[in-house]
């Protein structure tokens, strides 16, 4: 079967501004797969390049193995979801689901059948005869979804369409739309800022920074193994120091930094006397003389939460890391103002290139 979506060396420039560059990337068929970056980073940009808005400067967008080159949005087999989801308020959930059948002339008891079908894949059979007015966010959502199903796309884009939404909708709207895409089986590409949603509902994740694809793959490699300094401080929390290599051996490297001598793991074969940053996770970081002291620190917040506890230190550079011990750890807290000794196991740090502007 062919791809869902190529992107083989893909540009989109205006003026002289690049907004993404040199994309090649490969979504197979049924994957929920996501674009997730700060804002600004291009994944709206590179979305209407897939659903054909955009023309892309360079590079090329295949579609279920056809060049989409001068093909328009509206011949695309993609249907593209926003945040502002524009539903016509004046027509019922059923009329909007079947809008776009009626356009295209299908017949009224085949297009009711349809609707009636989309109705359940989404949730909202006993909704069909309602005024949009009357419906909740998330059901809203759900109307926009069957609306753009209803035209059997082979690829669904959403544009951050939970974003509108409050916090408890929105997780709730996650696994809502995770199951709806399993249930139709369809290729769903859908872009965020927040990285939690995309570690929740995708196959994979491509996470962009300033225009360019730094990484792909599934929620965890993006977590436990990013590549780039980006990947590893944009998805999750992280502490990163900065020093120079001084020697790399099994997989590992040392990294003579301000703070001390600290070893890590070394994923991407980086060599001695480069200048690297060295990762490691709040949760991985030990604290108390008994763990194989590697710096020491103040503490400056100490914050309960029950099931764990988020420490921020300051280190004898002015940096300021955080450290998150278990909930175990709630009766020998430190407080405020404490000397902490802190350590961390080589395997939990992770030694990458520093990013050529930081
Ligand atoms: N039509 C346009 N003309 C000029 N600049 C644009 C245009 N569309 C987007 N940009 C710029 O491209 C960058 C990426 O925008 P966008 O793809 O919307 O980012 P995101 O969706 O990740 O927030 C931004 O700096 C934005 O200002
Ligand atoms: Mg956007």
């Amino acid at each position: 079967m062919a791809a869902a979506v190529e992107l083989d060396g893909v540009n989109v420039t205006f003026g002289d501004f690049v907004a993404v560059r040199d994309a090649n990337l490969v979504i197979e068929p049924g994957e929920f797969f996501s674009f997730l970056g700060p804002s600004g980073c291009g994944k709206t940009t590179l979305l209407r390049t897939i659903s054909g808005f955009i023309e892309p400067t360079r590079g090329s967008v295949r579609i279920g193995g056809k060049d989409m080159k001068g093909i328009g949005p509206n011949r695309r087999p993609t249907a593209l979801i926003f945040q502002n989801l524009a539903l016509f308020p004046m027509m019922s959930v059923a009329e909007n689901i079947g809008y776009g059948l009626r356009v295209r002339g299908v017949p009224r008891h085949e297009r009711d059948e349809k609707v009636k079908n989309l109705l359940i894949q989404v949730a909202l059979a006993e909704h069909g005869h309602k005024q949009v007015s009357e419906l909740s966010g998330g059901q809203k959502q759900r109307v926009a979804i069957a609306r753009a199903l209803a035209v059997e796309p082979s690829v669904l884009l959403l544009d951050e369409p939970l974003s509108a939404l409050d916090l408890k909708l929105r997780q709730h709207m996650r696994a809502e739309l995770r199951a709806i895409q399993k249930r139709v089986g369809i290729t769903f590409i859908y872009i965020t800022h927040d990285q939690g949603e995309a570690l929740t509902m995708s196959d994979r994740i491509a996470v962009m920074n300033a225009g360019v694809i730094e990484q792909v793959g599934n929620g965890r490699a993006v977590y436990a193994e990013p590549r780039t300094p980006f990947v590893a401080s944009f998805v999750g929390e992280n502490n990163g120091i900065r020093g120079r290599i001084t020697s790399v051996a099994n997989g590992e490297a040392v990294l003579d930094t301000p703070i001390g001598t600290l070893r890590g793991r070394n994923p991407v074969g980086l060599a001695a006397g480069q200048d690297a940053l060295l990762f490691v996770r709040p949760e991985a970081l030990r604290i108390g003389a008994g763990a194989g002291a590697l710096f020491e620190g103040e503490a400056l917040d100490v914050a309960y939460e029950g099931s764990v506890t988020h420490i921020s230190m300051r280190v004898r550079t002015g940096q300021k890391l955080t450290v998150t011990l278990g909930g175990g750890a709630a009766d020998a807290l430190p407080q405020p103002g404490d000397t902490l000794q802190v350590g961390f196991e080589p395997r939990d740090g992770l030694v990458l290139a520093k990013a050529a502007d930081a």
